[in-house]
């Protein structure tokens, strides 16, 4: 993207947010945005300045978001199974925040590229996934980050503001934090360095999109500078894995002699999921770099 910018990563203590800031300070004056509810001051980047703020507060975010090229906005309740437990909550996280920052584009003209994800389309009929695929959020997060995506593109259809949405796939990668509301690849790499059985939900053969947070923080930047604006796009490899696929790998990579063991499966577990990346690669060029094994292998060595 272009350099000498200002820019705001909101949810920059996050785990995805972290990693984009790590590369944005390299050309660019970033402002860290983040309420630490979820984030970590140890994934903060010296280089950055820090607001901490709840973007629900509005004239906390109108100080901060003053000057700004671009704003990317990661911020977010990231937990499926959270939403559920508390769908009012997760709401006004998801949706109060994003729209607070859309209202501020529409005034102060900056672009905004908005993290939503492959929960707006449930249980695939088809895959792999296009961005046309019909939306049949399963979950109160799969809704709000449909709203967000769909919001995103309505302020450019009204508004002009420029918006891109990324529709994140299965993220890992370092930082990703352990504990229930995690993904499957940090809580398998936790049984794993504690000898403890990998615990596979169900049969083991859903699939699995997983990207690597490197390619996530790549989509971001090319996001910022496409001319292909008030769309969204699949971000993911195009590639899938089963989970019990998946454990193995990781056993094996880590070295690890934990068993693998079958756990009952979540009730209304997606059973396959797979991107099409054939837009972002058509109109801004994204190819995902890191593979699977490559990538568990950074991650667990
Ligand atoms: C993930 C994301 C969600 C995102 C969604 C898109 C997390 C926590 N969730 O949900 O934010 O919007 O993709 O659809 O990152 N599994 C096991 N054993 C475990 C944990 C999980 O077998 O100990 C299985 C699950 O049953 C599931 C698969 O691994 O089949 C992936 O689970 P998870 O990492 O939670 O991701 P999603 O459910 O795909």
């Amino acid at each position: 993207m272009a350099q000498d910018e200002t820019v705001i990563v909101t949810g920059g203590a996050g785990f995805i947010g972290s990693h984009l800031v790590d590369r944005l300070v390299l050309n660019n004056e970033v402002r860290v945005l983040d309420n630490f509810s979820t984030g970590s001051h140890t994934n903060l980047n010296s280089a950055a300045e820090v607001i901490e703020t709840d973007l629900r507060d509005e004239d906390a975010t109108e100080r901060a978001l003053q000057d700004v090229d671009t704003v990317f906005h990661q911020a977010a309740q990231v937990s499926v199974t959270r939403s559920v437990e508390q769908p009012q909550e997760s709401f006004s996280n998801n949706l109060g925040a994003t729209l607070n920052i859309l209202e501020k584009a529409r005034k102060n003209d900056f672009r905004v590229v908005l993290a939503s994800s492959c929960a707006i389309y449930g249980a695939p009929d088809e895959t792999p996934i296009a961005e046309s695929h019909p939306k049949d959020p399963r979950s109160p997060y799969g809704l709000e980050k449909l709203t967000v995506d769909r919001y995103a593109r309505l302020y450019n259809d009204l508004y002009d503001v420029e918006t891109v949405a990324l529709r994140y796939f299965n993220v890992y990668g370092p930082r990703q934090s352990g504990g229930d509301y995690s993904g499957v690849i940090s809580i398998f790499k936790e049984q794993a360095e504690n000898g403890k059985p990998l615990t596979v939900e169900g049969d083991g053969d859903q699939t699995r999109d997983f990207v690597h947070v490197d390619d996530v923080v790549r989509a971001n930047l090319l996001a910022a500078e496409t001319n292909h604006i008030g769309a969204a796009y699949n971000v993911g490899t195009g590639t899938t894995v089963t989970i019990r696929e998946l454990a193995e790998q990781i056993r094996d990579v880590s070295g690890s002699d934990s068993e693998i063991t079958h756990v009952e499966g979540r009730e209304g577990d997606v059973k396959k999921s797979q991107a099409d990346i054939g837009r972002i690669r058509n109109r801004m060029g994204f190819e995902p770099n890191v593979t699977l094994s490559k990538g568990l292998r950074s991650l667990l060595d």
